[in-house]
């Protein structure tokens, strides 16, 4: 991580005294720590457009220093207040010091120096913060769209809650979860994924939840589930909308009271996990048809992250292909080392149902076959206007991700031709045009 470019200062006031390496964290990151010892208390001295927010170290402090400090933080209420207190479970007279309460109102887990930073940042100036950050580098883009996206995971991360990832196919709805996991305090436990609709659905509970042996014909051991192995971790349950009724059922459980019960037992165990799920399909839809509980639907609904199209990443097209290139590259020798100018302009147009996904796979693939070092719109497999080419198999997907675009575009831009062009990058004949092409009379959705 790099220091944020200083036109306004952060600055850490430190009640207590850093240590060297919590110092170097902190100013790796752009802070500046000021350390205010409550013996001998110095001016908190804020200055208008500085960023500061303060550390109540109650690791050092004594009850004394504590009474101290919070005479001088009541002199200064807007400043936001952080905690850093000993290892957790520690009886700790000082841990009941109303100061303590008070922090963690604001910010209610007590981190640790590397969680207490990521906090610091989501409350600072997060693009900015954003631009040097290794876990996020693995969601690139510069598009206002992402920038908000990455600034909402960041405010996710820490806060110990389900998130809904919600985002057509290929959008990074798994990268995503994965950073939320190592943007979080469970960064050093286990990482769990699964794909719900991959499962056979005989087999779903058993594979999340374990069983016992002889549960079964051919459970012949005792098998621990997903959500006993990540356990103190994260589970990322991908394709949510997918989850047979009856482990939906189970999922509940883990939700409401952090247990489950292995199959072909009826004890039941603790689990102390975090759920992230994604759907790219609409949940609340599967919920009116009934095939997704409704009270499952909300308690996995409280925070919802959503990765928007490529096409609507304005600018992203071009430093994405750039960099799959360079990345490719960089590991196989290959003639190719840019794009021609009409296979730019195709990508622009191109509307990338598969999104980020089948970009990397149309780049790689025009990688390998270009036989020039500019890789044309034959490469990449699109016609100059835009429109994927010699991909049979995959028309029909195609036609029913254009179909979702339109209908999206149509709705947020409240069914206005011109808006929802602008926005779909095409002519405003095109979208009469898909509208006849899907059936769809704008009369009718108006
Ligand atoms: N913003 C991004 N920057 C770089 N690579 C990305 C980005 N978003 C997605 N990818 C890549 O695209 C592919 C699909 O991402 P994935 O998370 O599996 O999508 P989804 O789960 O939404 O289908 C992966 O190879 C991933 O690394
Ligand atoms: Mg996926």
């Amino acid at each position: 991580m790099a220091a944020a470019p200083d036109s306004s200062k952060r600055c850490v006031i430190w009640f207590g005294k850093p240590g060297a390496r919590e110092k170097v964290m902190l100013a790796a990151d752009g802070w500046q720590v000021r350390a205010v010892l409550p013996q001998q208390p110095a001016d908190i001295g804020m200055r208008g457009g500085d960023m500061v927010v303060g550390l109540i170290d109650f690791r050092s402090s004594s009850d004394n220093e504590l009474e101290r400090i919070s005479q001088l933080t009541a002199e200064h209420r807007h400043m936001p207040l952080f905690a850093l207190t000993p290892a957790q479970g520690e009886d700790d007279v000082r841990m009941s010091h109303p100061l303590l309460a008070a922090c963690r109102q604001q910010f209610p887990h007590p981190p640790d120096i590397k969680e207490l930073l990521r906090q610091l940042q989501a409350l600072g100036d997060a693009p900015l913060a954003l631009a040097h950050d290794d876990v996020l580098d693995t969601l690139l883009g510069d598009s206002e769209v992402m920038l908000v996206m990455r600034a909402t995971l960041r405010k996710f991360a820490p806060v110990d809650l389900p998130v809904l990832i919600t985002g057509e196919t290929g959008t990074g709805k798994e990268v995503a979860a994965h950073a939320l996991h190592r943007l979080s305090s469970r960064h050093g436990k286990p990482f769990q994924a699964v794909n719900c609709g991959a499962i056979p659905s005989t087999l779903v509970q058993s594979e999340l939840f374990g069983h016992e042996r002889g549960a079964f014909t051919g459970a012949t051991t005792r098998r621990h589930g997903l959500f006993e192995t990540a356990h103190n971790g994260t589970v990322f349950l991908d394709e949510i909308g997918d989850l047979p009724l009856d482990a939906q059922t189970s999922l509940l459980r883990v939700l409401q009271e952090g247990t489950i019960e292995r199959v072909g037992s009826n004890q039941p165990i603790h689990v102390d996990v975090r759920i992230l799920a994604a759907t790219h399909v609409d949940l609340e839809r599967a919920v009116d048809k009934g095939s997704f509980r409704r009270d499952l639907y909300y308690r996995l609904n409280v925070l919802r992250l959503s990765m928007p199209p490529l096409r609507s990443r304005d600018g992203d097209i071009e430093l994405l292909s750039r960099h799959f290139l360079a990345d490719f590259r960089a590991r196989h020798r290959i003639r190719a080392r840019g794009y021609s100018s009409e296979a730019r302009h195709a990508m622009e147009r191109f509307q990338w149902p598969g999104n980020v996904r089948e970009l990397l796979n149309r780049v790689q693939r025009a990688a390998i076959t270009a036989e020039g070092e500019l890789i044309t719109c034959q490469d990449l497999e699109l016609s100059q206007d835009g429109n994927g080419a010699g991909l049979g198999q995959l028309t029909h997907a195609r036609t029913h991700a254009e179909r979702e675009t339109l209908l999206s575009c149509l709705q947020q831009s409240r069914y206005n031709v011109s808006a929802c062009a602008r926005m779909m990058k095409v002519s405003r004949v095109t979208i009469y045009r898909m509208c006849r092409k899907h059936q769809l009379t704008l009369e009718g959705l108006r």
